[in-house]
């Protein structure tokens, strides 16, 4: 269902819990990656693009210091817990703690938060590495923002903040690009971010290009462990070149400074450093819809992420290998996100998309012998406010 059409319910069971109407009505979206996995973290270069799934908040200032917390599409499930005093996570539900690790990064940096209301629905499939939790995040900021007239919150600051509650309360230690993205999104473009300076740059979409998501159904196993085993393993890389981050070693000196090094260690993180370079020439390459290039560019990191991150399944190698057969130098495939399961993503021409998902349909099953889900997205716009009283 197009998230527009969920305001209205939204709304509907706002007014039936808690008695009166919302005050102010927001939106975040979750994102893809359209290319530069897993080099956030390392002060990279990443592109992805906001899509057209999002999150609804909708929200009205109480005049204790209560907040409570209604998520529609958890079962109608509730949280509250009061502003005064440090805020706790809880340890039986997880979706509760990116609405109280936000709040309280909120109120960490300072920002002066009144009690509320709150309703949460969105239509992000969860668990897909679509970035439901960023897009929690950044929209339940955004409410607070708008119900407290905190002008001087800037997107980029927000996302910051929503990338601490990330780190910090929930313990993730996710890098920027999607709490960024779905703050700062811009219609019709993708983001080239630079993850060190933090200044992005908008790429437009060719005209005439879809974006296909499809969701593999692979169980996301191990993502946690897994990403952040790759992380150290990264830091571990730049110590050894003695920089600051991996975005500081080039090809040259990856090369030259092989010998003494682990070489699991020095596989990834030949990938950062190569993923750096793709995605500055693919946003070059989106930039002057040359999609021959993109083809290649997209095909190379795939590749880096099975062989040299190890991030694949074959499942989503074999689903990459069918949208491919199908798109060929016309446009881009490759796995998107944390990895270990979740989504692909193709960026194509629209018809070729159409294909791509139908060739999808007959020959992908994943390991649980369930077909995929795909999903022909719109580069949209980051957060905003839908409605304000
Ligand atoms: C997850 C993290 C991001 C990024 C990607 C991999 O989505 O939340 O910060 O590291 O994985 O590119």
């Amino acid at each position: 269902m197009p998230i527009a059409h969920l305001q209205a319910p939204l709304r509907a069971a706002f007014q039936a819990h808690f008695g009166a109407p919302p005050s102010v009505v927001v939106q975040a979206p979750g994102r893809v990656n359209l290319i530069g996995e897993h080099t956030d973290y390392n002060d990279g270069f990443v592109l992805p693009c906001a899509i057209d799934y999002g999150t609804l908040v909708a929200a009205r200032p109480r005049a204790d210091r209560l907040v409570r917390v209604l998520a529609l599409d958890q079962g109608a499930a509730e949280d509250s817990f009061g502003l005064d005093g440090a805020i706790a996570p809880r340890d039986d539900l997880a979706w509760p703690n990116y609405v109280r690790g936000m709040l309280q990064a909120l109120l960490a940096d300072g920002w002066a938060l009144p009690g509320a209301d709150l309703a949460i629905s969105g239509n992000v499939p969860q668990g897909a590495g679509l970035s439901s939790s960023a897009a929690l995040e950044v929209a339940m900021a955004q409410a607070f923002k708008q119900m407290a007239a905190l002008h001087t919150l800037d997107a980029m600051r927000l996302a910051q903040l929503a990338q601490r509650a990330e780190n910090e309360f929930v313990g993730c230690r996710c890098g920027i690009m999607d709490q960024l993205i779905s703050a700062c999104g811009v219609a019709g473009h993708a983001l080239l971010i630079d993850c060190r300076s933090l200044q992005t740059r908008p790429v437009p979409m060719p005209a005439g290009m879809a974006v296909l998501i499809v969701e593999s159904k692979v169980q996301r196993r191990l993502v946690g462990s897994e990403y952040n085993l790759r992380r150290k393993q990264c830091e571990a890389a730049a110590r050894h070149f003695g920089a600051k981050a991996l975005r500081d070693v080039d090809a040259t000196m990856l090369a030259a400074g092989r010998a003494g090094m682990d070489a699991t260690v020095h596989r990834r993180a030949r990938h950062v450093v190569t993923e750096n370079a793709r995605t500055l020439a693919a946003a070059e390459a989106l930039a002057q819809a040359d999609l021959q290039r993109l083809s290649g560019l997209m095909a190379a990191s795939h590749a880096s992420m099975r062989d040299d991150f190890e991030i694949t399944t074959p499942a989503i190698d074999t689903l990459v290998e069918i949208i491919d057969a199908v798109i060929g130098h016309d446009g881009g495939v490759r796995m998107t996100g944390g990895g270990f399961g979740g989504c692909v993503v193709a960026l194509a021409p629209a018809l070729l998309c159409e294909q791509a998902r139908q060739r999808v349909a007959e020959l992908y099953r994943a390991p649980s012998g369930e077909s995929a889900t795909s999903y022909l997205c719109q580069p949209s716009a980051g957060s905003g406010v839908l409605v304000a009283d």
